[in-house]
């Protein structure tokens, strides 16, 4: 289903659409086609994933059309966003399972192509490896789709507020972060508790992102729509990071619904 309404705010295009549904099937026409320019253009396209409830229902849809015949993923590389720090790969609660669960054991994307941070490398080689995540993307030619999800403080992947400079945020490569407390709050439960979320993560780097040839952030659900506006309406800022997308908001579409969008005064 088409856009509601389609805003343009500060350079970015905002659609907002009757529910997450239809936000997701319109999201996932935009993967289907990047896929299609990618493969047409260099022979294989490369997506930045996100996990989280928002992107559920897109991955459904994505599995759908690839049963249903019309969508290969033989020559898409994958690279998700984010990963917990420390965790095992095959923990149900990892990223990596996240991937397998939803989408990965469901599509014929060979399995050296979808790449999930490794939250179980040694303590020693952490920010080697987050360093080579980015090594492995450019050496791939960098991300032509970006997938992100918008956190209740507008973080972007791992990326969470700072007070750092708007210079200084947009060049942040791929690392190891700790996590703010109110993000590992809305994990308590799945963790049995506060205390046993991990207190760090691996998160591609705000300049990753940014890098990417388009941008499509999902929010849905009213607790979205303060990072949301905040992310469209407020000043540039790292205390905000989905503010950070508005450096590059011409290749950047917001794909909301209505509860989301609903500080936007539409
Ligand atoms: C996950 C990620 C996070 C989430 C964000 C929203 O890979 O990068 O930034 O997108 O925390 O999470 P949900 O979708 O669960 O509201």
């Amino acid at each position: 289903m088409a856009a509601l309404n389609i805003l343009e705010i500060d350079g970015s295009r905002v659609e907002i659409f009757e529910g997450p549904d239809a936000a997701c099937g319109s999201a996932a026409r935009r993967i289907e086609e990047a896929i299609r320019k990618g493969v047409e253009r260099r022979g294989k396209a490369v997506l930045g994933l996100a996990t989280g409830a928002t992107p559920i229902r897109l991955y459904e849809k994505l599995v759908e059309k690839h049963r249903a015949g019309g969508l290969s993923f033989r020559k898409v590389s994958t690279y998700n966003l984010d990963e917990y720090y420390p965790i095992g790969p095959c923990d149900t609660r990892s990223y990596r399972s996240f991937m397998v669960q939803h989408l990965f054991s469901h599509i014929d994307l060979p399995a050296n192509q979808g790449h999930v941070f490794d939250g179980s490398v040694p303590e020693g080689a952490v920010e080697e490896h987050a360093k080579a995540f980015d090594g492995w993307i450019e050496s791939d030619g960098g991300l032509d789709w970006q997938l992100l999800g918008l956190g209740r403080n507008a973080h972007i992947g791992f990326n969470e507020p700072s007070d750092l400079t708007v210079d200084k945020a947009i060049r942040l490569p791929s690392r190891a972060v700790e996590l703010k407390a109110e993000t590992r709050e809305l994990y308590a439960e799945e963790f049995g508790g506060i205390d046993r979320v991990p207190t760090r993560a691996l998160t591609v780097g705000v300049a990753q992102i940014l890098a990417a040839k388009e941008i499509v952030v999902l929010a849905f659900g009213p607790n979205k729509a303060e990072p949301v506006a905040k992310s469209l309406l407020g000043p540039i800022v790292a205390a905000v990071p989905g503010s950070l997308l508005r450096t590059v908001a011409e290749k950047v579409v917001w794909m909301l619904d209505q509860d989301a969008a609903r500080l936007l005064k539409v």
